[in-house]
């Protein structure tokens, strides 16, 4: 099963691709996170990613298309797979079906989550993630135990340099001008597109999304 999960920043896209994946034992491919990897470890792509990234602006289609096939051709691709923060502009989704079809392998199923702008910028305010595993917590929903110490593996936990309000609210401008036209472009092809309310607790969130996809 190949899914796409869409949605403004901040709408709950890892948050609930992570579970969903653990869930039904999916791989995650989460552009955002190999792009903070990359800028992590200092590679080429990073060093070219990074300034995009701080500002919240998109990287340019070339270089995400080459990351996503770079690591495509290097994961399993016998089981499931869940797009999260990919594809961002019309000519991505339109290489990913490329890519999906030359794997024999095509979409199954798109899963937007909407979310009010205002209540989007007062999550990000409160969201940090575990610099070792990941786990992402929000100090207003879903605090660590121990102020910045991972609840999972006791890694230190940090806030991301573009979820200063200023840089989220531009983000959500060049979501709605670049990314969100692709509903539209989904809803035109053959994989359903389910739409689940994103304002609700995350488990009533992962239960409109089990309750879609098992339709
Ligand atoms: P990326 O990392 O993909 O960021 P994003 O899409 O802006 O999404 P986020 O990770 O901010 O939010 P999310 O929807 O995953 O929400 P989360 O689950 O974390 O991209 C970062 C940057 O990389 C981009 O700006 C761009 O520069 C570049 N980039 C990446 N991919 C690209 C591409 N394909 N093309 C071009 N450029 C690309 O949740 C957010 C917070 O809310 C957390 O604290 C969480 O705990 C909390 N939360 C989640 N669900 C709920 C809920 N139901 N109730 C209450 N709180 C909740």
């Amino acid at each position: 099963m190949n899914l796409v999960f869409l949605g403004a920043p901040g709408a709950g896209k890892g948050t609930q691709g992570s579970l969903l994946a653990e869930r039904i034992g999916a791989h995650k491919l989460a552009t955002g996170d190999l792009l903070r990897e990359a800028v992590r470890v200092g590679s080429e792509l990073g060093r070219r990613a990074k300034s995009y990234m701080d500002a919240g602006e998109l990287v340019p289609d070339a270089l995400i298309l080459d990351l996503v096939r770079h690591t495509l051709a290097g994961a399993e691709r016998d089981g499931s797979a869940i797009f999260d923060g990919f594809p961002r502009t019309v000519p991505q989704a339109e290489s990913l079906n490329a890519m999906l079809r030359e794997l024999g392998s095509p979409l199954d199923a798109v899963v937007v989550i909407d979310v009010p702008e205002e209540t989007i910028v007062q999550r990000m305010s409160g969201r940090r993630t575990c610099a070792n595993c990941g786990r992402i917590y929000n100090l207003h929903t879903d605090p660590p135990t121990r102020s910045d110490v991972c609840d999972v593996c006791g890694g230190r936990l940090s806030q991301r340099a573009d979820d200063r309000e200023e840089t989220v609210r531009h983000r959500l401008s060049v979501y709605r001008e670049a990314t969100e036209p692709l509903i539209a472009f989904y809803e035109m092809g053959d994989a359903p597109v389910h739409r689940v309310d994103g304002d609700r607790a995350v488990e009533q969130v992962q239960a409109q999304v089990l309750q879609r996809l098992e339709r």
